[in-house]
């Protein structure tokens, strides 16, 4: 093994390291794959200048420093912004994403992204002129399908055979989850709680069952004890970057297969993520073709994904004729869908509440949809601030208020109840809360521009112009394209 393997595998998570004393030739296998090599917390050197011409900024990569900038009509550099990356995500085989922490430990997701395919260009979902830039919060899901676990690490042997500890100080076959050996279902689900993902954007592809936290799925047990998933109700699915497991569960090779011929690994060598050789053989004794080594190149297609256009997958729904349409550009617009669920069975409540977050957010929740939802959810300080701001649409403003502050109690960084009760406040001329609540929201994330341009009206009633102005630059700063904070901006310049 060379120097560069060694210093790999030095570098995955402790608890892998044990098994590697063992089973010293899959794990170097399996370091090689883009499982394994699916973060990277090693300095980034990458240098690179891209300019986005749909929001007509400039990035920068150097080393650790992701930068943006604007030029303004004189030819100044504007709205700068720099941020440090963290660490980044995905091997590269298609795609590394970069991720920032901030000092407050929330992680964002990077806007520029380094394609196998075509180099650098903006992260998916950023191609258009009101992108989220340096603001996208992502929580535990990426971490979830691409880390160890909860720091960011590779992607280890426990993932796909749990718990170890009892098996590396007294190796036996009884103390360690071995897929080959568990009903197909529950093989198929070790893969399937990363690579089943009906779609990334649009409406919420799946909800974990009450009381279920984000890494406590351990393989060996149902997925669906851990999560439903959901589709929409019309068919239309697209093709998708992480739609390995989507399409093959819709594909007739699976669908028309006994449950045990069926799994990831009836084709896939899961330490080297190698296809087996002869995969389709197995089932079609009589392949009609004259070129049998590659079934795939025909009815298993790569093309570029939907949701992210600058990278092509294997389509898993095998097909006759496969379709060949490739995307060329985003398609930001999201309709309201029927949802359905998908592949597993999902419990009522849970499938009533992806719909009505559906609505809530595409903005087509009524007061007694955030009703429902928040009875479904009671706990849930979202919910509760969703209710309110309804209700304050509403002019149910007593109400409202008490919903706000029960939010705060249960999370009392959440921005947007922050920014509602402060504005609630505000109207109403009671100045001080509401500047004592925006510096609350400043403080948890400086980088909201919502916060900011709060700020600069409740500064503007006051009379506080310099500071008004101040805080409208700064949301200016974090949103270039923020046509409110400019609006306000240019109003308070006017002479009066
Ligand atoms: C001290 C050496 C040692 C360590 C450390 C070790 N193993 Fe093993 N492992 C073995 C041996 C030996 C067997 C074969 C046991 C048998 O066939 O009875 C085995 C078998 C297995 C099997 C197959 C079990 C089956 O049912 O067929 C899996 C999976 C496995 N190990 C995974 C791991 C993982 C994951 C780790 C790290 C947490 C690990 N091992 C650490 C020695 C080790
Ligand atoms: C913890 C989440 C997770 C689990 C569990 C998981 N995968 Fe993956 N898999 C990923 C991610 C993330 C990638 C993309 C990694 C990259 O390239 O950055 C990936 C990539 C792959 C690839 C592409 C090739 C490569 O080099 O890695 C194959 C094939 C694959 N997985 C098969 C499987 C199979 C089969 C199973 C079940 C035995 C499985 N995966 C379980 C997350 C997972
Ligand atoms: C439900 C699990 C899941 C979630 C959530 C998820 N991913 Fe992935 N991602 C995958 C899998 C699986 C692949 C590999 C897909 C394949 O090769 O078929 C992948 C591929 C990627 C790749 C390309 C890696 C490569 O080179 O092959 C990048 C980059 C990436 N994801 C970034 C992210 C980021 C950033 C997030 C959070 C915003 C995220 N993903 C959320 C499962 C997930
Ligand atoms: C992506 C999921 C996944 C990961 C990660 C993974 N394995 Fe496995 N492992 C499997 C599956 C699935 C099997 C069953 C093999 C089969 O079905 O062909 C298996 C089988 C094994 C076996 C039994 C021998 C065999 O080949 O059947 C050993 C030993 C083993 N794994 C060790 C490891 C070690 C050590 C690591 C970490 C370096 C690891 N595995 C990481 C999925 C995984
Ligand atoms: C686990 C068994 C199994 C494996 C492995 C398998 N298939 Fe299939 N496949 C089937 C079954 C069953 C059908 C449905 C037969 C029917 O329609 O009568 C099918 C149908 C098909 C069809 C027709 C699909 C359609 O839309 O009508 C094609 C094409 C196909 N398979 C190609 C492949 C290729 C290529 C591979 C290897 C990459 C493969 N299959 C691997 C079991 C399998
Ligand atoms: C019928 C055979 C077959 C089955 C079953 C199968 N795959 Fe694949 N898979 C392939 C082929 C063929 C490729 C293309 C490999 C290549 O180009 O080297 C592939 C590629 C991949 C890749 C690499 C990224 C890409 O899109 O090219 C991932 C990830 C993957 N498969 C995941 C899975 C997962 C997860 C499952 C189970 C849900 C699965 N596969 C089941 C045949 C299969
Ligand atoms: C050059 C492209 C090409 C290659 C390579 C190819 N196929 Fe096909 N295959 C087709 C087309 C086209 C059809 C559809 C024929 C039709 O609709 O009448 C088809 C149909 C099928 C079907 C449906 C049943 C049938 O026989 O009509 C199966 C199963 C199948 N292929 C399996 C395979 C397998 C397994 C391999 C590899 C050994 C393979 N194919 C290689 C193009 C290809």
């Amino acid at each position: 093994m060379n120097a560069a393997l060694w210093l790999t595998l030095a570098f995955s998570s402790d608890a892998s390291a044990a098994c590697t004393l063992c089973h010293l030739e899959i794990a170097a296998a399996f370091a090689r794959t883009g499982m394994g090599r699916s973060i990277s917390l090693a300095p980034v050197r990458d240098t690179a200048a891209f300019h986005h011409r749909g929001s007509n900024r400039h990035y920068r990569i150097s080393g650790s420093l992701m930068r943006r900038h604007q030029i303004d009509a004189q030819g100044v550099e504007v709205n700068v912004v720099e941020k440090r990356i963290g660490f980044a995500i995905g091997s590269g085989n298609h795609a590394v994403t970069y991720v920032h922490r901030s000092s407050e430990g929330r992680l964002v997701q990077l806007p520029v992204s380094k394609y196998a395919l075509d180099g650098w260009a903006m992260s998916p979902g950023y191609d258009r002129a009101a992108h989220l830039d340096f603001r996208r919060e992502v929580g535990e899901a990426c971490l979830f399908c691409h880390s160890a676990g909860r720091q960011p690490a590779p992607i280890d042997c426990a993932r796909c055979h749990g718990d170890g500890a009892a098996h590396a100080a007294k190796p036996s076959r009884g103390n360690i989850v071995n897929p080959k050996r568990l009903p197909p279902q529950r093989a198929l689900d070790v893969c399937l709680q990363c690579h089943l993902e009906t779609a990334s954007r649009g409406f919420p592809d799946s909800l974990r069952l009450p009381g279920r936290a984000a890494f406590c799925f351990r393989p060996g047990e149902a997925l669906a004890d851990y999560k439903a998933f959901f589709d929409r109700a019309d068919g239309a699915g697209r093709f998708e970057l992480n739609h390995a497991g989507y399409r093959l569960l819709q594909s007739r090779c699976f669908t028309q297969s006994p449950p045990g011929a069926r799994t990831c690994t009836t084709c896939h060598d899961p330490h080297t993520a190698q296809v087996r050789k002869q995969s389709c053989a197995g089932c079609h004794s009589t392949p009609h073709s004259r070129e049998p080594s590659n079934c795939a190149g025909c009815h298993l297609p790569k093309r570029r994904t939907e949701d992210a256009i600058h990278v092509h997958m294997t389509d898993h729904r095998i097909s006759r004729r496969p379709v060949f349409n490739e995307p060329t550009r985003e398609d930001h617009t999201f309709a309201p869908v029927d949802l359905t669920p998908f592949f597993f069975p999902a419990p009522a409540a849970l499938l009533e509440l992806a719909r009505l977050r559906h609505l809530a957010d595409l903005g087509r929740a009524t007061p007694p949809d955030h009703r429902r939802w928040l009875a479904l959810e009671p706990q849930s300080p979202t919910a509760m601030t969703a209710l309110a701001v309804a209700l304050l649409r509403a002019g149910e403003q007593n109400e409202a208020v008490a919903f706000l502050q029960r939010a705060l109690l249960a999370e009392p960084r959440n921005l947007s109840a922050l920014n509602a009760l402060a504005v609630h406040h505000a109207a109403h001329g009671r100045y001080a809360p509401a500047l004592d609540l925006l510096q609350r929201a400043r403080t948890a994330n400086p980088d909201h521009p919502l916060t900011w341009i709060n700020l600069g009206v409740t500064f503007e009633a006051q009379g506080r112009r310099a500071e008004a102005e101040a805080a409208y630059r700064q949301a200016i700063r974090h949103q270039p394209d923020s046509s409110e904070a400019r609006r306000r901006l240019q109003a308070l310049r006017q002479p009066q």
